[in-house]
């Protein structure tokens, strides 16, 4: 097997494909042998939250994952519970404190509900945390083995932006269902309906003003990194607000950071907001590959869940009626749904996004279902960013 078509372990249990991933996230081929920080591809995505028992309910009867690992009290863990789930190769782990004075517990009372760690899958944790090292990144956990009774896996951890981190795992060696000191654990929803998401397309993070090129670099410089094409500055603007954000991607383009950062407007920004109730820079949002948008739309809004509105005005634009062309779907499908869409010189996007899925305005999810392009919706910013104005206006935010 070629390095460029080694599929991380999520998407081999999902059964994915080289093809697959690549029309979902934009999977490209990569010589990983040459490069100083081999990523193969996201490995989970780490919560702390307020329940993670109901938070774990909401995921499997809301969001149709899978329960698959455990740990808590019950397997040594006094600190906290922690269900782990999965919808294709997206795997999220919930973690809620059981000990008040813990970790989880003081991260949860800084930011409320959102991302403790983007943890990825790597070949090789020591090279990659010897590389991190020499370029200037904090360690905050050495390499070193965990094992149990499933085989061995070898992790490290390393900080990123605000209390963020990327812990690196390497599960070559490892069969058992999450990692060393978590128990399988089976659904206890029977009926989770149809697969809605398929893999992780993106992970935003919101940094402060001015710091937006720090991180950029720290992805370039510290995990090799490159600059994607869709660079944007001050024509994200609003009539009151301006944001920056720029994006970087592994090699493979399976692991992409759109990063932003607020820029002085008329009045506060969504990502003045988010800083301000978070606590600091963290992750904005996930976006959730699918390859039927329309219908996992449907699906969650028979939930429950809520998405953001778009004005009518936004399908009858002729501007936009030009610019996206021909897509799978009638447009009125899109507009009975507020789906949006945006085009590149590679093909087409659809995309919407929920509210903030917690109690404070932060983390929220974006369903995306790519066409050939590799973008992440710069023609829909301003229509977004009215949109989620018009939230903030509603929470006395702006
Ligand atoms: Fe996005």
């Amino acid at each position: 097997m070629t390095v460029e078509h080694t599929l991380t372990d999520a998407e081999r249990l999902a059964e994915l494909d080289a093809a697959t991933l690549h029309r979902l996230v934009g999977l490209v081929e990569h010589d990983g042998s040459r490069d100083p920080f081999p990523v193969t591809g996201w490995d989970a995505v780490v919560w702390a939250v307020g329940n993670a028992t109901q938070a774990a309910l909401v995921h499997q009867v809301v969001h149709g994952m899978e329960l698959v690992a455990y740990s808590g009290p019950e397997t040594g863990n006094r600190d906290h519970q922690a269900y782990v789930l999965r919808s294709g190769a997206v795997r999220f782990e919930l973690r809620g404190a059981v000990d008040p004075a813990g970790p989880v517990a003081d991260h949860h009372r800084a930011h409320g509900d959102g991302i403790v760690d983007i943890a990825l899958e790597v070949p090789d944790v020591d090279r990659c945390i010897a590389h991190a090292r020499a370029h200037g990144a904090t360690v905050l956990v050495e390499p070193h083995d965990l094992a149990d009774e499933h085989g061995t896996v070898r992790t490290a951890a390393i900080a990123t932006y605000g209390d963020t981190r990327h812990t690196l795992v390497d599960r070559s060696r490892y069969t058992g269902p999450y990692l060393p000191g978590y128990v399988a654990r089976s659904s206890t929803v029977a009926d989770r309906g149809p697969r809605l998401f398929q893999a992780l397309d993106h992970v935003v993070g919101n940094v402060e003003l001015g710091r937006m090129d720090t991180w950029v670099d720290f992805y370039r410089r510290i995990m090799g990194f490159t600059n994607m094409a869709e660079f944007v500055g001050d024509d994200i603007a609003t009539d009151y607000s301006a944001l920056m954000s720029k994006v970087v991607a592994s090699g493979n383009h399976r692991v992409k950071f759109p990063l932003n950062e607020p820029s002085p407007g008329r009045r506060r920004s969504q990502i003045d907001e988010y800083l301000q109730f978070y606590g600091g820079p963290g992750v904005q949002h996930l976006a959730l590959a699918t390859d039927d948008i329309l219908r996992t739309v449907d699906v969650l809004r028979s939930r429950g869940v809520e998405f953001l509105d778009t004005p009518a005005a936004y399908y009858d634009d002729p501007d936009l009626r030009a610019r996206i062309g021909r897509v799978r779907v009638p447009i009125g499908e899109l507009r009975s749904r507020g789906i949006l869409v945006d085009r590149d010189e590679d093909g087409y996007l659809l995309q919407i996004f929920t509210k903030p899925v917690g109690d404070r305005p932060t983390v929220f999810f974006e369903l995306i279902e790519r066409h050939g392009s590799l973008g992440f919706g710069k023609g829909n910013f301003k229509a977004l960013f009215e949109a989620i104005e018009r939230e903030q206006e509603r929470r006395g935010n702006i």
